[in-house]
């Protein structure tokens, strides 16, 4: 993960994996909605940044992992099914990019 727009921030650990994993499933499936990587814009604006996604007050692995494996009951626009290991990735992934200390909103 040497390159991408926050090569230059101390973010994503390379070295896990299974973020890493995460993230290409992000960057194939959310992100013609949803801002996948730090600092960047929705495509579609009524889709959250998943920055802010996991900025949420009181948001854990565990609630957000909850979360995706419920997708398919949320809005109509997010029916889809993530497998259970595609969320585990995902949501390793996601984790990465909160911002101890910081509230976007
Ligand atoms: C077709 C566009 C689209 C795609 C593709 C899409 N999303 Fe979304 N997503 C949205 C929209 C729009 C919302 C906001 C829905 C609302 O608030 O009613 C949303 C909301 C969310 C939320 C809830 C955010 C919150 O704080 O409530 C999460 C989490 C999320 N999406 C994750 C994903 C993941 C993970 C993927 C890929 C597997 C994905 N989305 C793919 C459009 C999309």
């Amino acid at each position: 993960m040497a390159r991408g727009p926050d090569a230059t921030r101390p973010g994503p650990r390379a070295t896990d994996a299974a973020a890493a994993r995460g993230r290409a499933f992000a960057q194939s499936h959310c992100s013609a909605c949803h801002a996948v990587v730090a600092d960047h814009f929705s495509p579609n604006p009524d889709a959250p940044p998943f920055e802010n996604v996991v900025d949420e007050e009181g948001l854990t692995r565990e609630t957000l992992t909850w979360w995706l494996r419920h997708s398919h009951n949320f809005p109509e626009i997010m029916n889809f099914e993530i497998a259970d290991h595609e969320v585990d990735a995902l949501a390793a992934y996601m984790l990465t990019l909160r911002q101890p200390g910081t509230r976007r909103r």
